[in-house]
Protein backbone atom coordinates (compact mmCIF):
# COMPACT_ATOMS: atom_id res chain seq x y z
CA UNK A 1 0.00 0.00 0.00
CA UNK A 2 1.29 3.71 -1.05
CA UNK A 3 -0.29 6.56 1.04
CA UNK A 4 -0.19 9.81 -0.22
CA UNK A 5 -0.59 12.44 2.74
CA UNK A 6 0.47 11.99 6.36
CA UNK A 7 -2.34 14.22 8.33
CA UNK A 8 -4.58 12.22 10.83
CA UNK A 9 -6.41 9.74 8.02
CA UNK A 10 -2.66 8.88 6.51
CA UNK A 11 -1.16 7.66 9.70
CA UNK A 12 -3.57 6.23 10.99
CA UNK A 13 -5.07 3.77 8.14
CA UNK A 14 -0.96 3.09 8.21
CA UNK A 15 -0.78 2.39 11.44
CA UNK A 16 -4.25 -0.08 11.55
CA UNK A 17 -2.59 -1.47 8.42
CA UNK A 18 0.85 -2.24 10.19
CA UNK A 19 -0.72 -3.38 12.88
CA UNK A 20 -2.71 -6.46 10.84
CA UNK A 21 0.67 -7.03 8.86
CA UNK A 22 0.30 -5.31 5.66
CA UNK A 23 3.13 -3.41 4.57
CA UNK A 24 2.50 0.45 3.53
CA UNK A 25 4.50 3.56 3.01
CA UNK A 26 3.27 6.69 3.37
CA UNK A 27 4.50 9.88 1.55
CA UNK A 28 4.30 13.37 2.68
CA UNK A 29 5.23 16.78 1.14
CA UNK A 30 5.62 18.78 4.64
CA UNK A 31 8.21 18.18 7.47
CA UNK A 32 7.07 16.50 10.69
CA UNK A 33 7.41 19.28 12.45
CA UNK A 34 4.81 21.65 10.29
CA UNK A 35 2.05 19.05 10.18
CA UNK A 36 2.24 18.71 14.11
CA UNK A 37 2.19 22.30 14.44
CA UNK A 38 -1.32 22.97 12.20
CA UNK A 39 -3.78 23.74 14.78
CA UNK A 40 -6.96 22.12 13.33
CA UNK A 41 -9.32 19.92 15.19
CA UNK A 42 -10.49 19.27 18.94
CA UNK A 43 -13.59 17.41 19.59
CA UNK A 44 -13.68 13.49 19.15
CA UNK A 45 -16.64 11.13 18.66
CA UNK A 46 -16.55 8.63 21.02
CA UNK A 47 -16.13 6.14 17.89
CA UNK A 48 -13.32 8.14 17.17
CA UNK A 49 -11.74 7.57 20.06
CA UNK A 50 -12.19 4.05 20.15
CA UNK A 51 -10.84 3.51 17.17
CA UNK A 52 -7.74 5.70 17.34
CA UNK A 53 -7.37 3.25 20.85
CA UNK A 54 -7.89 0.33 19.08
CA UNK A 55 -5.01 1.81 16.65
CA UNK A 56 -2.38 1.41 19.91
CA UNK A 57 -2.46 5.45 20.54
CA UNK A 58 -5.20 6.04 23.18
CA UNK A 59 -3.36 6.22 26.14
CA UNK A 60 -2.40 9.69 26.37
CA UNK A 61 -5.44 10.35 24.66
CA UNK A 62 -7.26 8.83 27.62
CA UNK A 63 -5.21 10.58 30.12
CA UNK A 64 -5.29 14.27 28.89
CA UNK A 65 -8.80 13.90 27.12
CA UNK A 66 -11.25 15.86 28.69
CA UNK A 67 -14.61 14.15 28.55
CA UNK A 68 -17.91 16.49 27.66
CA UNK A 69 -21.47 15.49 28.09
CA UNK A 70 -22.87 18.40 26.66
CA UNK A 71 -22.56 21.53 24.82
CA UNK A 72 -24.08 25.00 24.99
CA UNK A 73 -26.38 26.72 22.16
CA UNK A 74 -26.52 31.00 23.11
CA UNK A 75 -29.29 32.90 21.42
CA UNK A 76 -30.79 35.82 22.00
CA UNK A 77 -29.24 36.35 25.55
CA UNK A 78 -30.36 32.80 26.56
CA UNK A 79 -28.04 29.81 26.56
CA UNK A 80 -29.64 26.10 26.05
CA UNK A 81 -27.44 23.15 26.99
CA UNK A 82 -28.11 20.06 24.68
CA UNK A 83 -27.02 16.79 27.34
CA UNK A 84 -25.60 14.91 24.85
CA UNK A 85 -25.12 11.94 27.57
CA UNK A 86 -28.74 11.69 28.30
CA UNK A 87 -30.17 12.28 24.79
CA UNK A 88 -27.74 10.11 22.76
CA UNK A 89 -25.94 8.14 25.45
CA UNK A 90 -22.75 9.11 23.79
CA UNK A 91 -20.07 11.95 25.26
CA UNK A 92 -17.23 13.49 23.37
CA UNK A 93 -13.65 14.08 23.97
CA UNK A 94 -11.42 17.20 23.71
CA UNK A 95 -8.25 16.16 22.37
CA UNK A 96 -6.17 18.60 20.22
CA UNK A 97 -5.24 17.38 16.05
CA UNK A 98 -2.03 18.36 16.88
CA UNK A 99 -1.87 15.83 20.00
CA UNK A 100 -3.02 12.99 17.91
CA UNK A 101 -0.59 13.52 15.17
CA UNK A 102 1.69 13.53 17.33
CA UNK A 103 0.87 10.34 18.77
CA UNK A 104 0.05 8.75 15.66
CA UNK A 105 3.58 10.07 14.30
CA UNK A 106 5.50 8.39 17.13
CA UNK A 107 4.46 4.61 16.49
CA UNK A 108 4.79 5.47 12.75
CA UNK A 109 8.32 6.62 13.14
CA UNK A 110 10.24 4.76 9.93
CA UNK A 111 6.98 4.55 7.92
CA UNK A 112 6.20 8.08 6.65
CA UNK A 113 8.62 9.96 4.54
CA UNK A 114 8.43 13.54 5.47
CA UNK A 115 9.23 16.01 2.73
CA UNK A 116 9.14 13.55 -0.17
CA UNK A 117 8.51 16.55 -3.57
CA UNK A 118 6.77 16.29 -6.41
CA UNK A 119 4.86 13.00 -5.41
CA UNK A 120 2.69 11.59 -8.35
CA UNK A 121 0.80 8.93 -8.80
CA UNK A 122 0.42 6.80 -12.15
CA UNK A 123 -1.79 3.67 -13.73
CA UNK A 124 -4.25 3.65 -10.76
CA UNK A 125 -6.49 2.43 -13.33
CA UNK A 126 -4.33 -1.29 -13.80
CA UNK A 127 -3.29 -4.26 -11.37
CA UNK A 128 0.21 -2.66 -11.07
CA UNK A 129 0.15 1.25 -9.81
CA UNK A 130 2.99 3.34 -8.96
CA UNK A 131 3.91 6.33 -6.96
CA UNK A 132 7.17 8.71 -7.58
CA UNK A 133 8.36 11.86 -5.44
CA UNK A 134 11.57 13.28 -5.36
CA UNK A 135 13.76 12.95 -2.62
CA UNK A 136 18.02 14.41 -2.26
CA UNK A 137 17.30 15.53 -5.36
CA UNK A 138 16.51 12.04 -7.14
CA UNK A 139 13.38 10.09 -8.05
CA UNK A 140 12.05 7.39 -6.40
CA UNK A 141 9.53 4.84 -7.45
CA UNK A 142 7.22 2.84 -5.74
CA UNK A 143 5.53 -0.24 -6.66
CA UNK A 144 2.31 -1.45 -4.89
CA UNK A 145 -1.06 -2.71 -4.80
CA UNK A 146 -3.53 0.46 -3.87
CA UNK A 147 -3.20 3.64 -3.08
CA UNK A 148 -4.97 5.72 -0.89
CA UNK A 149 -5.53 9.17 -0.69
CA UNK A 150 -5.49 10.97 2.25
CA UNK A 151 -3.70 13.77 0.76
CA UNK A 152 -6.79 16.38 1.63
CA UNK A 153 -8.91 19.08 0.13
CA UNK A 154 -5.78 20.15 -1.92
CA UNK A 155 -4.23 16.96 -2.46
CA UNK A 156 -3.13 15.61 -5.92
CA UNK A 157 -5.28 12.28 -5.91
CA UNK A 158 -8.71 13.40 -6.81
CA UNK A 159 -6.78 15.56 -9.44
CA UNK A 160 -5.12 12.71 -11.12
CA UNK A 161 -8.75 11.08 -11.84
CA UNK A 162 -9.92 11.50 -15.23
CA UNK A 163 -12.16 14.13 -15.91
CA UNK A 164 -16.30 12.70 -16.00
CA UNK A 165 -15.21 9.90 -13.30
CA UNK A 166 -16.17 11.26 -10.15
CA UNK A 167 -19.01 13.73 -9.71
CA UNK A 168 -17.86 16.86 -7.18
CA UNK A 169 -20.51 18.22 -5.42
CA UNK A 170 -19.42 21.64 -3.32
CA UNK A 171 -20.86 24.65 -1.84
CA UNK A 172 -18.53 27.42 -0.30
CA UNK A 173 -19.93 29.76 2.63
CA UNK A 174 -19.22 33.53 2.10
CA UNK A 175 -17.46 34.01 5.57
CA UNK A 176 -14.63 32.68 7.21
CA UNK A 177 -13.48 31.42 10.81
CA UNK A 178 -10.50 33.26 13.05
CA UNK A 179 -9.52 31.23 15.05
CA UNK A 180 -7.09 32.46 18.18
CA UNK A 181 -5.39 29.88 20.74
CA UNK A 182 -4.14 31.19 23.80
CA UNK A 183 -3.16 29.74 27.71
CA UNK A 184 -5.97 31.16 29.47
CA UNK A 185 -8.44 29.10 30.66
CA UNK A 186 -11.46 28.33 28.83
CA UNK A 187 -14.35 30.59 29.52
CA UNK A 188 -17.02 27.81 30.44
CA UNK A 189 -16.25 24.29 31.32
CA UNK A 190 -18.00 22.93 28.27
CA UNK A 191 -18.30 24.04 24.46
CA UNK A 192 -20.11 27.03 23.51
CA UNK A 193 -21.79 27.87 20.20
CA UNK A 194 -23.54 31.23 19.92
CA UNK A 195 -26.13 32.79 17.22
CA UNK A 196 -25.52 36.66 17.30
CA UNK A 197 -26.23 39.69 15.17
CA UNK A 198 -22.83 40.30 15.23
CA UNK A 199 -21.75 36.57 13.50
CA UNK A 200 -21.17 33.51 15.00
CA UNK A 201 -18.52 32.48 17.86
CA UNK A 202 -17.47 29.32 19.78
CA UNK A 203 -15.77 28.74 22.75
CA UNK A 204 -13.62 25.67 22.73
CA UNK A 205 -10.27 24.20 24.30
CA UNK A 206 -7.70 22.14 24.48
CA UNK A 207 -6.88 21.80 28.30
CA UNK A 208 -7.85 23.27 31.47
CA UNK A 209 -5.58 25.80 30.56
CA UNK A 210 -5.52 26.74 26.93
CA UNK A 211 -8.48 27.75 25.05
CA UNK A 212 -9.49 28.20 21.63
CA UNK A 213 -11.89 30.41 20.14
CA UNK A 214 -13.31 31.14 16.94
CA UNK A 215 -15.28 34.06 15.49
CA UNK A 216 -17.03 34.21 12.11
CA UNK A 217 -15.07 36.97 9.57
CA UNK A 218 -15.60 38.22 6.48
CA UNK A 219 -13.50 35.99 3.88
CA UNK A 220 -11.54 38.88 2.59
CA UNK A 221 -10.23 39.22 6.21
CA UNK A 222 -6.48 38.39 6.71
CA UNK A 223 -4.72 37.73 9.98
CA UNK A 224 -2.99 41.49 10.20
CA UNK A 225 -6.28 43.11 10.36
CA UNK A 226 -6.88 40.98 13.75
CA UNK A 227 -4.66 41.89 16.65
CA UNK A 228 -5.44 40.29 19.61
CA UNK A 229 -7.18 43.09 21.41
CA UNK A 230 -9.75 43.32 18.35
CA UNK A 231 -10.17 39.10 18.37
CA UNK A 232 -10.98 39.63 22.05
CA UNK A 233 -13.06 42.30 21.71
CA UNK A 234 -15.41 41.26 19.16
CA UNK A 235 -15.63 37.78 21.15
CA UNK A 236 -16.37 39.26 24.10
CA UNK A 237 -19.23 41.46 22.05
CA UNK A 238 -20.78 38.08 21.01
CA UNK A 239 -21.02 36.00 24.46
CA UNK A 240 -24.17 36.76 26.53
CA UNK A 241 -22.96 39.13 28.74
CA UNK A 242 -22.60 36.98 31.95
CA UNK A 243 -20.03 34.48 29.87
CA UNK A 244 -18.34 37.75 29.25
CA UNK A 245 -17.73 38.68 32.26
CA UNK A 246 -15.65 35.69 32.97
CA UNK A 247 -13.86 35.70 29.56
CA UNK A 248 -9.66 35.57 30.51
CA UNK A 249 -8.02 36.91 27.66
CA UNK A 250 -4.18 37.06 27.09
CA UNK A 251 -1.36 36.92 23.94
CA UNK A 252 -2.82 34.69 21.15
CA UNK A 253 -0.29 31.84 20.42
CA UNK A 254 -1.61 31.02 16.97
CA UNK A 255 -4.20 32.96 14.93
CA UNK A 256 -5.24 31.80 11.28
CA UNK A 257 -8.26 32.13 9.64
CA UNK A 258 -10.12 29.44 7.42
CA UNK A 259 -12.73 29.06 4.83
CA UNK A 260 -15.91 27.17 5.05
CA UNK A 261 -16.91 24.91 2.95
CA UNK A 262 -18.90 21.62 1.93
CA UNK A 263 -17.90 19.20 -0.54
CA UNK A 264 -18.19 15.82 -1.17
CA UNK A 265 -16.87 13.50 -4.01
CA UNK A 266 -18.54 10.30 -5.62
CA UNK A 267 -17.55 7.54 -5.90
CA UNK A 268 -14.60 7.49 -3.56
CA UNK A 269 -12.53 5.09 -5.78
CA UNK A 270 -11.20 4.90 -8.79
CA UNK A 271 -9.55 1.60 -10.26
CA UNK A 272 -6.75 1.23 -7.50
CA UNK A 273 -6.90 4.55 -6.12
CA UNK A 274 -9.40 5.29 -2.59
CA UNK A 275 -10.20 8.49 -1.40
CA UNK A 276 -10.21 9.20 2.42
CA UNK A 277 -10.76 12.33 5.16
CA UNK A 278 -10.31 15.60 3.35
CA UNK A 279 -9.44 14.64 -0.12
CA UNK A 280 -13.00 12.87 -0.22
CA UNK A 281 -14.92 15.62 1.71
CA UNK A 282 -14.77 18.47 3.61
CA UNK A 283 -17.15 20.54 6.06
CA UNK A 284 -17.53 23.40 7.79
CA UNK A 285 -15.85 22.86 11.34
CA UNK A 286 -19.31 24.24 13.29
CA UNK A 287 -20.51 20.40 13.47
CA UNK A 288 -16.36 19.22 14.74
CA UNK A 289 -16.80 16.20 12.08
CA UNK A 290 -14.05 16.91 9.98
CA UNK A 291 -11.55 15.13 11.90
CA UNK A 292 -14.12 12.35 12.72
CA UNK A 293 -15.49 11.42 9.47
CA UNK A 294 -11.46 11.25 8.31
CA UNK A 295 -11.60 8.40 11.25
CA UNK A 296 -14.34 6.84 9.66
CA UNK A 297 -13.44 6.68 6.18
CA UNK A 298 -10.38 5.06 7.79
CA UNK A 299 -12.02 2.09 9.37
CA UNK A 300 -13.79 1.33 7.15
CA UNK A 301 -10.66 1.49 4.60
CA UNK A 302 -8.67 -0.38 6.85
CA UNK A 303 -11.52 -3.32 7.32
CA UNK A 304 -11.96 -4.07 4.08
CA UNK A 305 -8.41 -3.74 2.56
CA UNK A 306 -7.30 -6.13 5.71
CA UNK A 307 -9.76 -8.75 4.54
CA UNK A 308 -8.54 -8.52 1.42
CA UNK A 309 -4.98 -9.21 2.32
CA UNK A 310 -5.93 -12.17 4.20
CA UNK A 311 -8.63 -13.37 2.50
CA UNK A 312 -7.99 -12.69 -1.09
CA UNK A 313 -11.82 -11.20 -1.60
CA UNK A 314 -12.22 -8.31 -3.91
CA UNK A 315 -16.01 -8.12 -3.30
CA UNK A 316 -15.66 -5.70 0.01
CA UNK A 317 -13.14 -3.39 -1.61
CA UNK A 318 -15.82 -2.45 -3.86
CA UNK A 319 -18.01 -1.59 -0.76
CA UNK A 320 -16.11 0.96 0.52
CA UNK A 321 -17.32 3.75 -1.04
CA UNK A 322 -21.11 3.41 -0.71
CA UNK A 323 -20.31 2.53 3.26
CA UNK A 324 -18.01 5.38 3.78
CA UNK A 325 -20.59 7.74 1.61
CA UNK A 326 -23.09 6.84 3.56
CA UNK A 327 -22.00 8.32 6.43
CA UNK A 328 -20.09 10.67 4.96
CA UNK A 329 -23.62 12.56 3.70
CA UNK A 330 -25.17 12.39 7.38
CA UNK A 331 -22.13 14.59 8.22
CA UNK A 332 -22.22 17.08 5.73
CA UNK A 333 -25.75 17.41 6.17
CA UNK A 334 -25.53 18.19 9.51
CA UNK A 335 -22.50 20.76 9.18
CA UNK A 336 -24.52 22.27 6.69
CA UNK A 337 -27.99 22.81 9.16
CA UNK A 338 -25.78 23.56 12.25
CA UNK A 339 -23.68 26.08 10.09
CA UNK A 340 -26.94 27.33 8.52
CA UNK A 341 -28.78 28.29 12.03
CA UNK A 342 -25.43 29.55 13.63
CA UNK A 343 -23.89 31.85 10.87
CA UNK A 344 -25.01 35.61 10.30
CA UNK A 345 -25.34 35.02 6.28
CA UNK A 346 -26.62 38.77 5.21
CA UNK A 347 -28.67 41.61 6.19
CA UNK A 348 -31.86 39.28 5.39
CA UNK A 349 -34.32 40.10 8.14
CA UNK A 350 -36.60 37.55 7.54
CA UNK A 351 -33.46 34.79 7.52
CA UNK A 352 -33.00 35.77 11.58
CA UNK A 353 -36.02 35.94 12.40
CA UNK A 354 -36.49 32.15 11.28
CA UNK A 355 -32.89 31.29 12.79
CA UNK A 356 -34.51 32.25 16.13
CA UNK A 357 -37.86 30.53 15.42
CA UNK A 358 -35.83 27.39 15.23
CA UNK A 359 -33.30 28.00 18.10
CA UNK A 360 -36.44 28.77 20.30
CA UNK A 361 -37.69 25.44 18.82
CA UNK A 362 -34.72 23.65 19.49
CA UNK A 363 -34.62 24.67 23.56
CA UNK A 364 -38.39 23.71 24.12
CA UNK A 365 -37.85 20.45 22.05
CA UNK A 366 -36.93 17.34 23.51
CA UNK A 367 -36.97 15.98 20.04
CA UNK A 368 -35.02 18.85 18.30
CA UNK A 369 -32.79 18.72 21.00
CA UNK A 370 -32.07 14.51 21.12
CA UNK A 371 -31.91 15.58 17.14
CA UNK A 372 -28.95 17.39 17.41
CA UNK A 373 -27.43 15.22 20.35
CA UNK A 374 -27.60 11.83 18.10
CA UNK A 375 -25.61 13.75 14.79
CA UNK A 376 -22.91 16.14 17.16
CA UNK A 377 -22.02 13.04 19.04
CA UNK A 378 -21.53 10.60 16.34
CA UNK A 379 -23.84 8.45 14.79
CA UNK A 380 -23.80 5.22 15.41
CA UNK A 381 -21.91 2.58 12.89
P1 LIG B 1 -5.25 16.71 6.19
O1 LIG B 1 -5.19 16.93 7.64
O2 LIG B 1 -5.50 17.88 5.31
O3 LIG B 1 -3.91 15.99 5.75
C1 LIG B 1 -3.52 15.83 4.41
C2 LIG B 1 -2.01 15.72 4.34
O4 LIG B 1 -1.63 15.49 2.99
C3 LIG B 1 -1.32 17.01 4.78
O5 LIG B 1 -0.35 16.73 5.75
C4 LIG B 1 -0.72 17.55 3.49
O6 LIG B 1 0.48 18.27 3.70
C5 LIG B 1 -0.50 16.27 2.69
N1 LIG B 1 -0.42 16.50 1.25
C6 LIG B 1 -1.22 17.28 0.49
N2 LIG B 1 -0.84 17.25 -0.79
C7 LIG B 1 0.23 16.42 -0.85
C8 LIG B 1 1.06 15.99 -1.91
N3 LIG B 1 0.88 16.42 -3.16
N4 LIG B 1 2.07 15.12 -1.64
C9 LIG B 1 2.27 14.69 -0.36
N5 LIG B 1 1.50 15.07 0.68
C10 LIG B 1 0.50 15.93 0.44
N6 LIG B 1 -12.65 18.21 12.51
C11 LIG B 1 -13.24 17.59 13.58
O7 LIG B 1 -13.58 16.41 13.48
N7 LIG B 1 -13.48 18.24 14.77
C12 LIG B 1 -13.15 19.56 14.94
O8 LIG B 1 -13.31 20.09 16.04
C13 LIG B 1 -12.56 20.26 13.81
N8 LIG B 1 -12.19 21.56 13.90
C14 LIG B 1 -11.55 22.15 12.85
C15 LIG B 1 -11.17 23.48 12.99
C16 LIG B 1 -10.52 24.13 11.94
C17 LIG B 1 -10.14 25.57 12.10
C18 LIG B 1 -10.20 23.41 10.73
C19 LIG B 1 -9.48 24.10 9.60
C20 LIG B 1 -10.57 22.09 10.60
C21 LIG B 1 -11.24 21.45 11.64
N9 LIG B 1 -11.63 20.11 11.54
C22 LIG B 1 -12.28 19.52 12.60
C23 LIG B 1 -11.34 19.35 10.32
C24 LIG B 1 -10.09 18.46 10.41
O9 LIG B 1 -8.98 19.21 10.82
C25 LIG B 1 -9.80 17.79 9.04
O10 LIG B 1 -10.99 17.21 8.58
C26 LIG B 1 -8.69 16.75 9.13
O11 LIG B 1 -7.44 17.38 9.25
C27 LIG B 1 -8.67 15.85 7.90
O12 LIG B 1 -7.56 14.97 7.96
P2 LIG B 1 -6.89 14.39 6.64
O13 LIG B 1 -5.74 13.57 7.10
O14 LIG B 1 -7.92 13.77 5.79
O15 LIG B 1 -6.40 15.66 5.81
C1 LIG C 1 -11.98 23.24 18.09
O1 LIG C 1 -11.77 23.09 19.31
O2 LIG C 1 -11.08 23.59 17.32
C2 LIG C 1 -13.35 23.04 17.57
C3 LIG C 1 -14.31 22.48 18.39
C4 LIG C 1 -15.61 22.29 17.89
C5 LIG C 1 -15.89 22.68 16.59
C6 LIG C 1 -14.92 23.21 15.78
C7 LIG C 1 -13.64 23.40 16.27
O3 LIG C 1 -17.17 22.54 16.14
Amino acid sequence: MAIVGAGPSGVLLSQLLHRAGVDCIVLERHTRDYVERRIRAGLLEWTTVELLQQAGVGERMMREGLVHEGILMAFDGRVHRIDLARLSGRRVLVYGQTEIQHDLDEVATGRVVWGAGEVRIHGIDTPRPQVTYERDGATQTIDCEFIAGCDGYHGICRASIPAGRITEYERVYPFGWLGILADVPPVNEELIYVNHPRGFALCSMRSRTRSRYYVQCPLEDRVEDWPDERIWEELAARLPATVAARLVTGPSIEKSIAPLRSFVVEPMRFGRLFLAGDAAHTVPPTGAKGLNLAAADVRVLSEVLIEYYHEGSERRLDEYSQRALARVWKATRFSWWLTTLMHRFSDDALARKLQLAELEYLAQSEAASKAVAENYSGLPF
